[in-house]
């Protein structure tokens, strides 16, 4: 008789720093402190999305040229559907839009997997991610937001780890080949909780580049994760 088939796919568990926490005048110089890193986590708001203004594709394009890792690009911007496959088109390995600023989601994430780059959506802490299920089998990856988005250093919301679960149900019933990212309050004290509720991806900002060895916490977040 075959084994009884695992309850859920094991995924790999990948560490993102967001370079919102680095030191923005020497970007490349940060970048090369993070080697381990699975991806570079981006984050581009408009202060209209959230009331923050951060970078926007210039700067991302120079970020592409000074790094081989793979940039995941998280857009806290409005009209999603209209700025995300700028990103894609500029070798972005991932983008991610709002649910909450895209007109058609699934429509958007094909055009960015058309554009060969993982097609990802973010659920802010309010948004309920009921609506949104029939939009996961476009996605390569669903962002929990654990912090209302717009700034770093903010407190890990521990009424996320529903969300974080019922993500994972979601996901293990379509094959389980969407990862689970989380983002926000993401630390030594919080990511084994997030694994445990069902996060895989986690991207943490001040808890990598707040670190005198950034490489170290990265390796450190992995191994708690893990
Ligand atoms: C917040 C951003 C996060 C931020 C996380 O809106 O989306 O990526 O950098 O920062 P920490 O890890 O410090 O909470
Ligand atoms: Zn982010």
């Amino acid at each position: 008789m075959p084994p009884p088939r695992p309850s859920r796919i094991p995924s790999v568990t990948a560490i993102h720093p967001s370079i919102l926490s680095a030191d923005f005048a020497n970007l490349a110089g940060e970048l090369r402190r993070i080697p381990s890193a699975d991806a570079v986590h981006v984050d581009v708001m408009d202060n209209h999305f959230v009331p923050n203004l951060t970078l926007g594709l210039p700067v991302v394009k120079a970020i592409r040229a000074a790094t081989d890792l793979p940039l995941d690009i998280h857009l806290m911007i409005d009209d999603a559907d209209r700025w995300a496959p700028g990103y894609a088109e500029a070798g972005c390995e991932s983008v991610t839009f709002h649910a909450e600023a895209a007109a058609r989601p699934r429509q958007l994430a094909r055009t960015l997997r058309s554009h060969d780059a993982h097609a990802a959506m973010a659920l802010k802490p309010a948004t309920a991610l009921d609506p949104y299920l029939d939009v996961l089998s476009e996605l390569d990856m669903l962002l929990i937001m654990t912090v209302e988005p717009g700034f770093g250093g903010q407190a890990f919301m521990e009424e996320m780890l529903a969300k974080i679960a019922q993500a994972r149900r979601a996901v293990d019933d379509l094959g389980g080949s969407v990862a689970v990212q989380v983002d926000g309050g993401i630390s030594r004290d919080t990511i084994l909780r997030a694994a445990e509720a069902g996060a895989d991806t986690f991207v943490a900002g001040s808890a990598v580049f707040g670190s005198e060895d950034p490489d170290r916490a990265v390796a450190q977040l992995r191994q708690l994760a893990g």
